[in-house]
């Protein structure tokens, strides 16, 4: 019984001392960030969610957007998924826009537009997960729920000499545990900012200043030489490759027929010109026979210009794309989408399309 006692008093002696290294280094070295410093449920999801697959230096200015254009929970639901999608435009992962703006849907009418601030409420919405629920709750509500993200399985894993896979339920739940097991439960908001602050910008993917870290004396990796090998990780993400072809058809009205994404893929609610898919590269002679543009371009109609192949990477996919621009001869039919050429600017188009129109000014072609 006194050596349990005695056993349990190191433990939490050592956690304390673990927790309070954090927040000292925090403090002293953290970035100013525009979310920071402040308790506001609504802008520490809106941050989490845009920083869950983006770097702080690109998601800053669209953090900053959002908040300009939707200062509230109400204004951002008051809005259109379009216009949601449009200033969310070049930022990816098109699903994280469209929850965000369901979300906020979701909260004005069954949450009366209140954040919810217990950690199953906030866990039940859509497109929080375990990460982003632990992050909001103990930011806003300082809950005691522990955040597990990339780099604090990286800071983890070093420190410990935890060899068990990232990426498989064990390897999570065994981090997890941990996590919990070491967060400051008086200050669990700070703590979760400082771990996940030290894993970013200290103890980082490559390099790290071992001999300047507060933890190099205890940690398993600094001293087993093992930092460049840990974390582990053991599925390796197939990558396909796929090829697309737009076709870019503007009427003799400089209409360009525009298509919205209803596939429920990454790009669902976006905007794109015709496109086909091919098994490989091919040519517009191919192209044309393949998909029957006949049927839309008529007999007539000049190929104004073909595009270089951009190439497009995404988690598990790699693009080719190439764009075709044809110009036809008569006017669109009613029964097909499209808008003249200077309105492209004002629709929501994936970051390949974006990139094609930056280096294609369609009015200079027809
Ligand atoms: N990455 C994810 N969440 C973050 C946060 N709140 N601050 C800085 N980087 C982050």
């Amino acid at each position: 019984m006194r050596i349990k006692r005695g056993f349990r008093l190191i433990f939490t002696t050592m956690n304390e001392w673990f927790s309070q290294h954090l927040i000292n280094w925090y403090e002293k070295n953290k970035r100013d960030l525009p979310w920071r410093n402040q308790t506001d449920p609504y802008k520490i999801w809106l941050s989490e969610i845009i920083l869950q697959q983006t770097q702080v230096v690109q998601g800053t200015s669209y953090y900053l957007k959002f908040i300009d254009k939707y200062p509230t929970i109400l204004n951002l639901a008051n809005a259109s998924e379009d216009e949601v999608l449009k200033l969310w435009q070049g930022l990816g992962y098109y699903s994280r826009a469209r929850n965000l703006h369901t979300t906020a849907k979701e909260i004005v009418s069954s949450f009366n537009g209140k954040f919810p601030n217990d950690y199953s409420s906030v866990r039940g919405l859509k497109g929080i997960g375990d990460y982003t629920a632990a992050a909001i709750c103990s930011f806003s509500f300082n809950l005691p729920y522990a955040v597990l993200d990339g780099n604090v399985f990286r800071f983890l894993s070093r420190l410990f000499g935890v060899e068990t896979p990232i990426d498989i339920g064990e390897g999570k739940k065994e981090f997890q545990l941990l996590a919990n097991e070491l967060l400051d439960k008086e200050k669990p908001g700070q703590h979760n900012q400082s771990i996940m602050e030290f894993g970013s910008q200290f103890c980082k993917v490559h390099q790290p200043n071992c001999h300047q870290c507060v933890f190099s004396e205890k940690c398993q990796a600094f001293k087993t030489n093992s930092v460049n090998r840990l974390p582990v990780k053991i599925k390796k993400t197939k990558t396909k490759n796929r090829y697309f072809n737009y076709v870019v058809f503007i009427d003799k009205n400089n209409n360009v027929l525009l298509n919205k994404r209803s596939e429920n893929d990454i790009w669902k609610g976006l905007y794109e010109f015709y496109l086909s898919e091919s098994k490989t590269e091919i040519p517009i002679q191919e192209l044309i026979k393949l998909d029957n543009i006949e049927k839309i371009a008529g007999q007539k109609f000049d190929l104004l210009h073909v595009s270089k192949t951009y190439k497009h990477i995404l988690s598990h996919q790699i693009l080719y794309s190439k764009f075709f621009v044809l110009k036809i001869g008569s006017g669109f039919k009613k029964t097909i989408n499209h808008t003249p050429i200077h309105n492209l600017k004002e629709y929501a188009f994936s970051r390949l399309i974006e990139k094609f129109l930056d280096d294609c000014n369609l009015m200079d072609l027809v």
